[in-house]
């Protein structure tokens, strides 16, 4: 736990507000912030949907862009918004202990150190920080693939472009139903040269949902570091945002050095959060971007790599509290439920003549999305028939061109997947 005591305030107090009268405040900020809030406990998926203020006449399968949070989620927030208001520099300095305790429940939720895990706003912030400050040497080369959401390809050409190295970019399958883990292994190692410093991958790729496997490549690239000296070492880094809150795996079994994710869509997180995860507790293969507002001076990771600044504190302290929602939820729970709502889906999209499947069926090499073309429709004509029936589906064209996209997470149901189905097989 980070150490509040009176005279780190005080340090903290001065080196981000030099003149504010900290010193005779300090200590009166409590009284209004109490946790008071029921903890959730999980009777059924049917019953979960009374936690969310969402408007179920929608029929919503686009829980991966922005959630809707839950009560305690909700509740929280409204808690520190709440001291903010009522007292912000007061409360500000209280809340540098619900920063550290929202590290500690990400970490429990992950299985690492609190000091192995850093603040977002999101995945991009946590994307562009990670690529921005990785070590890479002149003479290095990063490889990286066609799979990649913008966010990652952009903040890798930006770094690229200003300091020149070389951004391999491959494909590691041609058709995601074609994705194999031989395949992909295969093509990573064919690519990996002793340049190679920075492997930068996306755990479930946004245009198809083919979910890589991980550890496997983990594996893969723990041989291929055998032999190489610290400054060689291929690091490892996985954009995680749509396997994070849906797989249940810890960091640790991923083999990876570096891992971010956006906590605002499958996490039900609030909206501007987000982590960045360290194999290592040091800062050993990375420097800070933006200046960390590191009160404690502490050496480790997750303070050092947090962005400074002041942030809507109120979100990032109630972060935690979708960390508990999720483990009260069952990491193993959840994943079970969103597998086998996406596999009821893609066998009732199987039965529809006119419907073409992208994702592999395959729970291995897929994860919360399904995707899918129809023949005789554009996608973005599919989505606004689908709209003009309250179901939110999305186009998307990416690497694996255009395609509709459908999540059902674990507030969608089988009935409203048939609703869905039923629509799309009158004009299929
Ligand atoms: C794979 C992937 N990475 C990054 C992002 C950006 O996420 P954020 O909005 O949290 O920055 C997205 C957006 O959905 C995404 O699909």
């Amino acid at each position: 736990m980070m150490d509040l005591s009176r005279r780190n305030l005080l340090k903290g107090a001065g080196l981000l507000a030099g003149a504010l009268p900290f010193q005779s405040t300090l200590t009166a900020s409590s009284a209004q912030s109490a946790d008071s809030s029921a903890a959730f406990e999980f009777e059924n998926w049917e019953r979960l949907r009374d936690e969310f203020d969402l408007d179920y006449s929608w029929r919503n399968f686009a829980g991966f862009l922005l959630t809707s949070h839950p009560r305690v989620v909700e509740q929280d927030i409204q808690r520190h918004r709440a001291g903010l208001n009522n007292n912000p520099a007061n409360y500000l300095f209280k809340g540098w202990g619900y920063s550290e305790e929202t590290r500690e429940k990400a970490g429990e939720f992950f299985g690492v150190n609190a000091g192995q895990v850093a603040l977002t706003d999101s995945t991009t912030m946590g994307l562009a920080t990670l690529y921005n400050g990785i070590s890479i040497k002149p003479g290095q080369e990063v490889l990286s693939t066609e799979h990649e959401h913008y966010s990652s390809q952009t903040s890798l050409r930006y770094r690229a472009e200003r300091e020149g190295f070389k951004l391999n970019t491959i494909r590691l399958y041609e058709e995601p139903k074609d994705v194999s883990t031989a395949e992909v292994l295969k093509r990573i190692k064919q690519h990996i040269t002793n340049k190679t410093r920075v492997l930068a991958l996306t755990w479930v790729h946004s245009g198809s949902s083919v979910k890589l496997p991980i550890p496997a490549i983990g594996e893969l690239v723990a041989e291929l570091n055998v032999g190489r000296n610290e400054n060689d070492r291929i690091l490892y880094c996985v954009d995680g945002v749509h396997g994070f809150g849906v797989e249940n795996l810890n960091f640790d079994e991923m083999g990876c050095d570096f891992f971010v994710a956006g906590t605002h869509k499958w996490m039900f997180g609030p909206r501007g959060t987000g982590i960045i995860c360290s194999r290592k507790l040091d800062l050993a293969f990375i420097d800070p971007t933006i200046p960390p507002f590191n009160l404690n001076n502490d050496p480790a990771f997750g303070p050092m790599m947090t962005p400074g600044g002041f942030h809507t504190f109120e979100h990032r302290w109630a972060l935690r509290k979708a960390f508990e929602f999720h483990l009260a939820l069952g990491k193993d729970n959840v994943e079970s439920r969103i597998h086998f709502l996406n596999t009821y889906l893609k066998n009732r999209l199987q039965e529809i003549r006119g419907v073409e499947l992208v994702t592999p069926i395959s729970t291995e090499l897929s994860s919360g999305f399904t995707f899918f073309r129809v023949t005789k429709h554009s996608p973005e004509a599919v989505t606004t028939i689908m709209h003009e029936r309250k179901i939110i589906v999305s186009p998307a064209d990416r690497d694996a061109g255009p395609v509709v996209r459908m999540a059902p997470g674990v507030l969608n149901s089988t009935e409203e997947i048939d609703e869905a189905v039923a629509v799309l097989q009158a004009i299929a």
